[in-house]
């Protein structure tokens, strides 16, 4: 089979207007795995979520998505990634079922307004259910703790079955449980081939369960295993602040001078 990168960013740069958002930024994902990007506010987390989906263009650069040149193509990667926003963009009075809203992943990739059919209800279940939440089918929405909502948000994105999938910030406003159970989820599911890439301001949830770190803050300061990566001098480098690392046994905590880190 062709090789294909899962993602590819060669020299990237992203400006909005004069101020740039993303400078030089240069990484490759080889496989499927879980990535964590990880930077502070402002340092083009999100830019570069939407610069892989070919909703931003980049000023300078290429960008390579599951084979395909997203600036060329960005219909033809779009039908392969899946993406959840970061959260404040989710109307939270939204009067739906759960099964509307993911049932909304299946009618979102149609090009057109057609019906449902069984096979979307089986895909839009299967999605439920991967994320341990099929006894929710029938639950409004709106009832849900925040966790469980980002949850069904994530099976939303799983029913159009994509090959990646990218999440903006999943665990803002999500309580510490919920975050456990998330981080777990988007970890099987880079096992079983799909890959994820995921954006954070808190480094903490996923240091043990994430294969790659990418650390951002608009240049790359790094990108890779996160036992390489939990060095105070590159950490205070993202954050643009002093950063402790404590260690306890195998476990590994970050802390700055806010709780942001
Ligand atoms: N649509 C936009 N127009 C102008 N500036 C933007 C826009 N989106 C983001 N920015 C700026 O680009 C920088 C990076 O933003 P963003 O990618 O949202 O960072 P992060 O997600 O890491 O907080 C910030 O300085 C932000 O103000
Ligand atoms: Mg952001």
């Amino acid at each position: 089979m062709e090789y294909r990168p899962l993602m590819e960013f060669r020299g990237v740069e992203v400006r909005y207007q004069a101020e740039p958002a993303l400078i030089d930024v240069s990484f490759r994902i080889e496989e499927p795995a879980f990535t964590v990007i990880v930077g502070p506010n402002g340092a083009g987390k999100t830019t570069l979520l939407k610069t892989a989906l070919g909703l931003v263009k980049p000023t300078r650069g290429r960008v390579v998505v599951l084979g395909v040149d997203v600036v060329r193509h960005p219909w033809r990667v779009r039908r392969m990634v899946g993406y959840v926003p970061q959260r404040e963009r989710i109307d939270q009075t939204m009067p739906a079922l759960v099964r509307d809203v993911v049932l909304m992943g299946r009618a979102l990739r149609r090009p057109l307004i057609g019906r449902l059919s069984d096979e979307d209800r089986e895909a839009a279940l299967r999605a439920l259910e991967r994320v341990g939440l099929s006894d929710l089918w029938d639950a409004p929405f709106a009832h849900l703790s925040g966790g469980q909502q980002q949850r069904v948000l994530i099976a939303r994105a799983l029913a159009a079955e994509p090959r990646l999938l990218l999440l903006d910030e999943p665990l803002s406003g999500v309580d510490a449980a919920s975050q456990e159970v998330i981080v777990s989820l988007l970890a099987d599911l880079a096992r079983s081939g799909v890959g994820v890439v995921m954006v954070t301001h808190d480094l903490n949830p996923v240091l043990d369960c994430a294969d790659y770190v990418l650390l951002l803050n608009k240049r790359l300061i790094a990108f890779g295993r996160p036992a390489e990566l939990v060095e105070p001098d590159l950490l205070s480098k993202t954050y643009g602040k002093d950063v402790k690392v404590f260690r306890m046994g195998t476990q590994c905590f970050v802390i700055s001078g806010d709780a942001h880190a």
